[in-house]
């Protein structure tokens, strides 16, 4: 299958680092071009994405989102993809009524308001067409003990995903997400070799996937070859959800 997006313009919130950097490095060698957009400013990026635009933003702030998509098309003249990849990790675990209020609040304001706002200012100038690619995650589908605040946040993150899908079906505007398992990035803190091993063998496929796993997935979403393919939430587990 042979994808070109030469001409096309792809944001990628978390842009920075992870599964954000594999999206933009495999989307950049489909000929898009790249904005990088991230609140840390000094995370590597990837090696392979040249000449990416880089915009430094807290997703969490409305008037700085705004910012970001203004920045974009005044650059590049359209926004054609979005990829929200923006998202923090629940570094310490706990049961329900043990889970801090200041917490809970923390992931729900970057992994889901922060999709929402990204969300909100992107539908907005795709007013030709375009593609949105939300990074949900295995716990959007089920939950995992310990971690109210992260499996909320991503099962609302495919609910939005859904629901915009449906607001924008005939507008040319294709809004899908991608589950996860677990993937091997620094969002991933395991205290030792035993906890890393145990994430691994919790995938059928006894293994964690890889950013550029992901990313291959986002990018046919994001990509003319998934014209048909609206609302969806495609699973990258090695298996976990199958069960
Ligand atoms: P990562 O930590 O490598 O990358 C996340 C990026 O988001 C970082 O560059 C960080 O600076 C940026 N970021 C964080 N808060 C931000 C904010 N307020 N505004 C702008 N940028 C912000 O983590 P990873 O693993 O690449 O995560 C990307 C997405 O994938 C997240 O939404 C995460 O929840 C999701 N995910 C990750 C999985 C994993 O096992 N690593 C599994 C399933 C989903």
């Amino acid at each position: 299958m042979d994808i070109d997006l030469t001409g096309k313009t792809a944001l990628i919130t978390g842009g920075n680092s992870g599964i954000g950097a594999a999206c933009a490095s495999h989307l950049s060698n489909l000929g898009a071009n790249i904005v990088l957009a991230d609140i840390n400013p000094s995370a590597t990026g990837e090696p392979g994405v040249r000449d990416a635009m880089s915009v430094e933003v807290d997703v969490t702030d409305p008037a700085q989102v705004e910012r970001m998509v203004e920045q974009v098309v005044t650059r590049f003249g359209s926004l054609d993809i979005a990829v929200n990849s923006a998202g923090v990790g629940m570094p310490v675990k706990a049961p329900t009524a043990e889970t801090a209020v200041e917490e809970w609040r923390r992931l729900l304001s970057v992994n889901l308001d922060g999709a929402f706002l990204c969300m909100r200012s992107e539908l907005a100038v795709m007013s030709s067409g375009g593609s949105i690619v939300n990074i949900a995650s295995i716990t959007g589908l089920v939950g995992i003990a310990g971690a109210s605040p992260y499996v909320s946040s991503k099962h609302g993150l495919i609910g939005l995903t859904r629901t915009a899908a449906l607001d924008y079906a005939t507008h040319g505007v294709r809004v899908n997400a991608v589950a996860p398992g677990f993937i091997d990035t620094p969002l991933l803190r395991y205290p030792n070799d035993a906890a890393r091993q145990q994430l691994s063998a919790s995938h059928p496929m006894n293994r964690m996937g890889t950013p550029d796993e992901v990313a291959a997935a986002v990018a046919f979403l994001a990509s003319p070859a998934a014209s048909f393919i609206t609302g969806a939430v495609v699973p990258v587990d090695g298996g976990y959800t199958a069960r």
